[in-house]
């Protein structure tokens, strides 16, 4: 199986380890033929990728006519492009896609999947929402049942500075702090504004919820204006502040809110992720890592891993 990748970074570098120590393994023929980054198309040579010629994706498409396009550059939030391009006519060829990026997903979901469908096409973007931890293959798995709600702490990093504020530091401590470790980047805006959140959100409700909507649909805040005064408040009464994105029900929003210790996601702290699925018949929560390049690869490698050699 021939693939082709958009995007050569942290997630990309750890992916290709992934594919080519594991695949043999779990019985998967399957070899990144080239990438695709700002600096051009990079060709397969000896397993390693050097710059060859200068050309779009769309170029590198036509050269080396994929089995399988995988996403993993940086998310565009203007047009989705050129991951938006690339995976309409990969999918109009009847190419399966598979993504980490969240960004043409959020922009236009309905029309990617509308245009897969046709095509009898698939796509896979677990790493896209909770990274390696299987959020949206856990709705894959849950699809026998009717999903009513969703609830999440989907970013990392302002579960982080919330948690520290919770032990006693003022905001701007706690974002200084993830920065140093690597958790906040150094531009936090997307993060504690709450539109991280607001993108995942939307991708689990169309997902999960069939709900056509796109990024703008999503009301959304972050957690700038939470202080020490609103954190100690909460505690006294016996609570937390979290930032919970919740979809269902009418709301389709990311914001801050006070929650109490029977909730399965008070628990949920530091950079862990959590989704919260409440069902015609159950509610199942799951929790683990949301970031990371080599959990966002594990979660790539897993949608290739479910697509090719899933037992049902
Ligand atoms: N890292 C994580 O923890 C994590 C978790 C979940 C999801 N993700 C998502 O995974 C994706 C990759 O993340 P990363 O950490 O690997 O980012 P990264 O290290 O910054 O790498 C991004 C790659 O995308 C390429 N790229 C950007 N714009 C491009 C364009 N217009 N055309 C072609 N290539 C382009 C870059 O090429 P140049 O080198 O030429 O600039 C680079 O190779 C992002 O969408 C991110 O949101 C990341």
């Amino acid at each position: 199986m021939k693939a082709l990748m958009l995007g050569y970074g942290n997630v990309g570098k750890a992916l290709n380890s992934l594919i080519r120590e594991r695949s043999p393994k779990l019985g998967l023929d399957i070899k990144v033929e080239g990438v695709v980054t700002r600096r051009g198309i990079m060709l397969n040579q000896r397993e390693d990728f050097h710059p060859d010629k200068e050309g779009t994706v769309l170029e590198a498409l036509d050269l080396i006519n994929p089995d399988l396009v995988i996403d993993v550059s940086s998310a565009n939030y203007e047009d989705g492009e050129p991951s938006l391009s690339l995976y309409l006519e990969s999918l109009s060829r009847g190419i399966n896609v598979v993504t980490a990026n969240k960004a043409p997903l959020a922009l236009n979901f309905s029309r990617i999947m509308a245009v897969a469908e046709k095509n009898g096409a698939k796509v896979g973007f677990q790493a896209t929402v909770m990274s390696g931890t299987p959020s949206i293959n856990l709705l894959r798995a849950m699809r026998a049942a009717e999903v009513r709600k969703i609830r999440g702490i989907l970013n990392g990093t302002t579960n982080y500075i919330l948690t520290r504020m919770n032990e006693g530091l003022d905001y701007l401590s706690a974002l200084k702090e993830a920065q140093r470790r690597g958790y906040a980047e150094t531009d936090p805006e997307h993060d504690v504004n709450g539109f991280d959140a607001a993108a995942k959100l939307t991708i689990l409700a169309n997902f999960a919820l069939k709900k056509p909507v796109t990024l703008k649909d999503v009301e959304f805040s972050g957690i700038k204006d939470v202080t020490q005064d609103k954190v100690k408040e909460a505690a006294r009464k016996g609570k937390k502040i979290k930032l919970i994105a919740n979809a269902g029900e009418g709301s389709l929003r990311v914001m801050t809110s006070e929650i109490s210790p029977e909730d399965p996601l008070y628990h949920v702290d530091g950079v862990t992720n959590a989704l919260d699925v409440h069902t015609d018949v159950q509610e199942v929560v799951i929790i683990g890592p949301g970031a990371g390049p080599l959990n966002a690869a594990f979660g790539v490698f897993s949608d290739i891993v479910l697509m090719y050699k899933g037992t049902f």
